[in-house]
C-alpha cells in the first residue's frame, strides 16, 4: 500500500521560559500522540518543533531578567530542550528562529512577497515611550480593549475577546516598561495584503469536513469582519532585519517569520540527513499532508495568516488540517508563562 505522507508541527514555544503544563496539553502531547500513531502504521512522517526566539514576549523577559535576548533565548533553548527529551516527545529536529538559516528562508519569504506586491509600505501613527525612548510594538503597550473594553489588553491582541488590536484605539494606554502614557509619533511599516486572500481562504477553511467547528467558527468570524492590511514590520531591535535597503533598523513582526520557522526547521532536518532538497517533499509536494497543532490562542496565525502568505508564494501545501486544542486552567485560569503563573 501506498504510504501517505505527514508533516507534523507543533506551536514553536516562544523561548522566554520553561515549557509548562498548558503546552504540553495544547501541542504537543496530541501532536506526539498523532505521530506516534502514524509511525506504527509505517506512513511518512515528519515531526517538526523549534523554538521562537524573537518578538516582545523574549525582549520583555530580558528585561525583566535583567539580561540581553540573546542570553534569554539561549538559556531557554536549553531548558525547553531538555524538557521535551526528558518527557519523550519524539521531535524529528528542534530548531531555533535565532539560526541563519532561518533568517535567509524568513528574508527570502518577505522578498518573494514583496517581488509580488503583496507587501505596501505606509506610514502610520504608533505609540512612542519618551521615557523609554522607543516606539512600543506589540505587549509594550497596555490599555483598554476597545472591543470588549477588558483592562490589560495589549497593543497586538486583547486575550480576553481574540481580537486584534489597532494599537492607537486602546483606551489609557500605558508604557509595559514604566508605566507612563505613551504619545503618538508617525513611524513606517510593510502591510501584508491580508484582504486579496479573503476569498480563496473563506472557501478553502468552509470546503473542510474535519476540522474542529471551533476552529472553523473562529476563522468566519474574521471573514464576517473583512480581513485588513497588517503591518509585517517592527520597531525593535532584536529580529529579523527586514532585507530591504530602507527599511533601516526595522525587524519582521514575530509573527511572520515565527511560522517560516517551521520551513527552514524542516530544512535543517533534511540538511542533517545529508539530503538538502529532501524538505521541498514535505512542503512542496501536494501529496503532503500538513498538520499543524496548536494552542486555541493561535488560531488566527495557523488557519488564516500563514495559509495567506503560503498562498502568496505560490509553491508551498497547505494545512491539511489545524488541531487547536483548548486551554489548560488551573483554578480557572489558563497557565501563562509571561503571567507567571504554570506548572
Ligand atoms: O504562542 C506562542 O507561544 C508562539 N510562540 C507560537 C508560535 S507558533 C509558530 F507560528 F511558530
Ligand atoms: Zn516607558
Amino acid at each position: 500500500m501506498k504510504k501517505e505522507r505527514y508533516l507534523v508541527t507543533s506551536a514553536l514555544p516562544y523561548a522566554n521560559g520553561p515549557i509548562h503544563l498548558g503546552h504540553i496539553a495544547g501541542a504537543y502531547l496530541p501532536a506526539d500522540i498523532f505521530v506516534r500513531y502514524q509511525r506504527l502504521k509505517k506512513q511518512d512522517v515528519v515531526f517538526i518543533c523549534g523554538t521562537d526566539e524573537h518578538g516582545v514576549p523574549i525582549t520583555i523577559t530580558a528585561k525583566n531578567e535583567n539580561s540581553t535576548p540573546q542570553q534569554v533565548v539561549d538559556k531557554y533553548y536549553k531548558i525547553q530542550k531538555t524538557s521535551f527529551e526528558q518527557l519523550g516527545i519524539s521531535f524529528d529536529n528542534f530548531s531555533r528562529t535565532s539560526y541563519k538559516l532561518h533568517y535567509e528562508t524568513s528574508q527570502e519569504f518577505f522578498l518573494t512577497l514583496y517581488n509580488k506586491n503583496y507587501l505596501v509600505e505606509k506610514k502610520i501613527k504608533q505609540f512612542y515611550c519618551t521615557h523609554d525612548k522607543m516606539f512600543l510594538s506589540d505587549r509594550y503597550v497596555e490599555g483598554i480593549c476597545p472591543h470588549c473594553h477588558t483592562p490589560g489588553a495589549r497593543g497586538d491582541q486583547c486575550e480576553a475577546c481574540g481580537k486584534w488590536i489597532e494599537q492607537t484605539t486602546l483606551a489609557e494606554p500605558q508604557c509595559k516598561l514604566c508605566g507612563n502614557a505613551p504619545e503618538i509619533r508617525e513611524t513606517k511599516h510593510w502591510f501584508f495584503k491580508f484582504g486579496e486572500f479573503q476569498d480563496r481562504l473563506k472557501k478553502w477553511i468552509n470546503g473542510k469536513k474535519d476540522w474542529k467547528e471551533n476552529v472553523i467558527n473562529f476563522c468566519n468570524g474574521w471573514f464576517n469582519e473583512g480581513l485588513q492590511d497588517r503591518a509585517v514590520t517592527r520597531d525593535l531591535d532584536w529580529g529579523v532585519p527586514v532585507p530591504l535597503d530602507e527599511a533601516n533598523g526595522k525587524v519582521l513582526y514575530v509573527w511572520f517569520d515565527a511560522p517560516i520557522g517551521y520551513i527552514s526547521s524542516t530544512k535543517e532536518w533534511a540538511q542533517k540527513k545529508g539530503d538538502p532538497d529532501l524538505w521541498k517533499k514535505y512542503w512542496m509536494d501536494k501529496n503532503t499532508k500538513l498538520i499543524h497543532f496548536i494552542g486555541k490562542d493561535n488560531i488566527v496565525f495557523h488557519a488564516i495568516f500563514f495559509p495567506a502568505m503560503l498562498i502568496g508564494c505560490d509553491n508551498y501545501v497547505m494545512p491539511e488540517n489545524v488541531p487547536a486544542n483548548e486551554f489548560l486552567n488551573i483554578e480557572g485560569s489558563k497557565l501563562s508563562t509571561s503571567k507567571n503563573y504554570a506548572i
